[in-house]
């Protein structure tokens, strides 16, 4: 295990660049394996959650050319096309893998089967297989997890009106509904992100959104290739964005991160505590709206988080919850109770390591409550293999007084390789434990 030591900060300042988006990069692999011709993507994210779907993909016959570790061309193979796994596929870490992966090997004409590490076979699968049966397919499931046994059959358009939103799920309905006879309608109670909806629509996909839901039509139209250059993930710039608000006299920029609306709720949420946040440069990529995001040093204050927001920030509630610690009141976080099924059950985790480290945290069922500001003080805490956990306690670690050491750092390259590098970049001193 790689053990980290975090020390208080001086001013971070810089303009830097984050690695490209988790969502979008699975999203370019996938679909792109299911395109007729030759996908171009570059700024891809060479993350562990990423590789895995790369790596599945090779095993179910795409050719996929790596041309520096960013840099890919994905040879689509059509709708259809895939062929037999001849092991079971390994999704590693990553559910957005599993889920999606899922919805398109659940209307193939073979069997195949999705395992992973252990701490995805703790994830909840029936709330993709269940929708999935009820447009034909065949999957059997462990006790509601993985490893799915999926054997392959013809689908047919359903409606579906999920409990929880969910991308990950909405996306494998709509990938299942690319194949099936008939349309497929998803609507969900709050709007999750639409990465997969503007991927496809780019391609040529017939799909119609509206308000909280989305139709596929699909037809014998093939899917066009892509040609796309990923944002950069905006779930990944909120750890330097946090730390610059939180770091006396810190300014960060940074530059080409993805602000579609579906992701941006960290951003409002700080505003709304008084961080200063300024957003420059906006333009489109991909699809996608990009900008320059630039936080400075700034006093907060609590504030309430609950509905539809949460979905805008699914991610961003461990640095959230780090941010509380030193904003003057009460933060209140409701409607998470998806944070439970997460990597590690969020709220459990964040209350367990941020408490070690002195803040006053209080679980909910849906969420918790943090009472600040509170001194944080330096002392060994554990990333559980969560990633944003982990970075969420290297930010902690910038305000903490004295030593902060962190187990399990390399778990951030699941999602964020050469974080550490970058922070150490903005002026953080970081050393082997
Ligand atoms: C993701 C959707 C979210 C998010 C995950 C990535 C995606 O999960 O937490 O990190 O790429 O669709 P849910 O769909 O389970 O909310």
């Amino acid at each position: 295990m790689t053990r980290l030591a975090v020390y208080p900060a001086g001013p971070l300042r810089g303009r830097v660049r984050v690695p490209g988006d988790k969502s979008i990069s699975h999203r370019a692999l996938l679909l792109g394996a299911l395109a007729e011709g030759d996908s171009h993507i570059a700024n891809f994210l060479p993350s562990g959650d990423c590789l895995a779907t790369l790596e599945c993909l090779r095993q179910l016959g795409v050719h996929i050319e790596q041309h520096d570790t960013t840099t890919l061309t994905v040879c689509g193979r059509g709708k259809s096309g895939l062929e037999a796994p001849a092991f079971p596929l390994n999704c590693v870490r990553s559910g957005t893998t599993m889920r999606l992966l899922t919805g398109i090997l659940a209307g193939q004409s073979f069997q195949s089967t999705l395992t992973g590490d252990v701490q995805l076979l703790r994830r909840p699968m029936r709330r993709v297989v269940e929708p999935l049966c009820r447009m034909g397919a065949e999957i059997s499931d462990t006790d509601g997890h993985a490893p799915l046994t999926i054997y392959g059959r013809r689908l047919h358009g359903c409606e579906h009106r999920l409990e929880v939103a969910s991308a990950q799920v909405k996306s494998a309905l709509l990938l299942a509904g690319l194949q099936a006879d008939g349309v497929t309608t998803v609507c969900e109670p709050a709007p999750s992100r639409d990465h997969t909806e503007r991927m496809l629509l780019a391609m040529g996909a017939r799909l119609v959104a509206d308000g909280l839901c989305v139709t596929i039509i699909p037809g014998a139209a093939t899917l066009r290739p892509l040609s796309l250059t990923i944002p950069g993930d905006i779930s990944s710039a909120a750890f330097p964005l946090v730390a610059a608000v939180l770091v006396n006299g810190s300014e960060v920029t940074i530059e080409g991160v993805g602000v579609n609306p579906a992701r941006t709720g960290l951003l409002d949420v700080l505003r709304a505590m008084g961080a200063e946040i300024s957003i420059s440069s906006e333009r489109e990529q991909g699809g996608e709206p990009v900008a320059d995001v630039t936080a400075r040093t700034s006093g907060l204050g609590g504030v309430e988080i609950g509905g539809a927001t949460v979905v805008r920030m699914i991610d961003e509630f461990p640095v959230l919850a780090v941010a509380a610690t030193q904003a003057g009141g009460q933060t209140v976080v409701r409607d998470a109770a998806e944070l439970r099924v997460k990597e590690t059950d969020r709220i459990a985790t964040v209350v367990t390591e941020l408490r070690k480290m002195g803040a006053h945290i209080e679980p909910l069922p849906d969420g918790f409550v943090v009472s600040g500001p509170v001194p944080l003080k330096g002392t060994v805490v554990e990333s559980h293999g969560d990633h944003r956990l982990a970075m969420a306690l290297f930010v902690a670690g910038l305000v903490a007084e004295g030593e902060t050491v962190i187990e399990g750092m390399e778990c951030v390259s699941d999602s964020f390789p050469g974080f550490v590098a970058l922070m150490h970049s903005l002026g953080v001193t970081v050393r082997p434990a």
